[in-house]
């Protein structure tokens, strides 16, 4: 402070000239009530106050603006700062009373008080602001200053931003369920395509009721069992989306293999295509969740009779092969299709990606969601003769003591 200014003479200057609402209130009238308080425990106020709300209503009313800066006059609506003067606490504190409570709690023990709350200005509008209380005395008299600064633009940025990160959340919530039903939709076109297969089989051996019938079990019993798959796949794309509970047990990858081939075995022969198990040379086990790994290849598969379609039936093959090196294990689908042209060689892992019309492009992103979920690995190239496309698997192998503790699980080597 300048030396040469009086303090009275700042103390108005600041008052004036501060950017933000300042009042001095004048409690005199209610020294009564005070006093009354002040004789209890400190720690005990606030409850006397919330047990006797006409006594803290009484305060208010009695409470009066003894001074005021034009900020504080915008604030409550106003006309003229002068205008305050003289008004009682009742209306301003009307919303909200705990503030009121806490406000004349702290000023009891001396105490200064901040926090955000809300008045009521004079037409009725209610501003959130922060409020400011410090008791303070000057020539022996106990005054109360009063700071409140107008936050009500920022609450209402705050509540729009809440309501944007909400309907942002409730945007992505659909997007999930929305993959989720393009996955889901993807995975039992398999299965689907395998029922209406066997029931077409069923149908034809029905009609030579002689020789038929045991046929007819084994297509009806594949129905069956295509259903289940569907179930299953279903729970898995479900897991897969909510959450990690993935059923692992430790297997021979060339037991799913033999299972999922089994699966698309007449999709492949309604396609005309040979698959050949080319290579079959591995010992180590796998940790995989049987169904996933079953998805995957199916996938595969499926791809590679779909980029046959475009070659001559009697030359149409996929090569599987299963190696192992350096505690991996390999799995490889070779077929002689055209191979992976122009952008789909970069782009066929990408969600959504595909060059074919009735496509979802959801095959392989499925693929590489599942084996990132197994620890390995997905890779696509042209095969190096130029005759095809290349897909690589990769799995870590389970070393021999872990495979032990879990082997009762898996089934036998394949
Ligand atoms: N064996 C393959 N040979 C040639 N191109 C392939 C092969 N496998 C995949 N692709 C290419 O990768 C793209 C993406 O495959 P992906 O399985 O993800 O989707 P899709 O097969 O097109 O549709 P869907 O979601 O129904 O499976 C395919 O559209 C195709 O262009
Ligand atoms: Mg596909």
């Amino acid at each position: 402070m300048p030396a040469n200014k009086p303090p009275d003479e700042f103390y108005e200057l600041v008052f004036r000239t501060m950017p933000i609402a300042l009042f001095r209130i004048d409690t005199e009238s209610s020294a009564d009530i005070r006093s009354e308080l002040m004789a209890l425990p400190a720690e005990l106020r606030e409850d006397f106050l919330l047990a006797r709300p006409e006594l803290l209503a009484d305060m208010a009313r009695r409470a009066t603006i003894a001074e005021a800066n034009d900020r504080a006059a915008v604030l409550l609506r106003a006309p003229t700062a002068k205008s305050l003067i003289g008004t009682s606490l009742t209306h301003y504190w009307s919303r909200r009373m705990d503030s009121y409570r806490r406000s004349v709690t702290a000023r009891s023990s001396g105490q200064y008080l901040e926090e955000e709350t809300q008045v009521v200005a004079l037409d009725g509008t209610i501003i959130d602001v922060i409020f400011a209380m410090a008791p303070v005395s000057h020539a022996g008299r106990p005054m109360t200053l009063v700071g409140m600064v107008d936050i009500s633009d920022r609450r209402r940025a705050e509540t729009e931003l809440a309501k944007v990160q909400a309907d942002f959340a409730h945007a992505a919530r659909i997007a999930s369920l929305g993959e989720l039903t393009a996955s889901l939709a993807h995975e039992v076109s398999q299965p689907l395509a395998a029922i209406r297969l066997s029931q077409e089989a069923a149908l034809r051996w029905l009609e030579k009721p002689a020789t038929g019938l045991e046929q007819v079990r084994l297509h009806v019993n594949r129905i069956g069992g295509h259903a289940t798959r569907a179930a299953n796949v279903i729970d898995r794309v479900r897991q897969m989306t909510f959450a990690s509970g993935a059923a692992r047990q430790c297997c021979a990858l060339g037991s799913i293999l033999e299972d999922a081939l089994a699966l698309v075995g007449p999709q492949a022969r309604a396609a005309y295509t040979n698959i050949v198990v080319a290579a079959h040379s591995v010992r180590s086990l796998i940790l995989a969740d049987r169904i996933e790994v079953e998805q995957v290849i199916v996938n595969l598969i499926i791809n590679a009779l779909d980029a046959l379609k475009s070659t001559e039936p009697k030359s149409r093959e996929i090569t599987v092969a299963l190696t192992e090196s350096d505690g991996v294990v390999i799995c490889t689908f070779c077929d002689n299709g055209p191979g992976l042209t122009g952008t789909a060689e970069h782009r066929l892992f990408d969600r959504f990606f595909t060059t074919k019309p009735e496509g979802m492009g959801l095959g392989l992103a499925i693929c590489r969601t599942i084996m990132e979920a197994h620890n390995g690995s997905i890779t696509a190239t042209n095969r190096s003769d130029g005759s095809g496309t290349r897909i690589t698997l990769r799995f870590p192998a389970l070393h021999t003591r872990d495979a032990l503790c879990h082997a009762p699980m898996g089934s036998g080597e394949g």
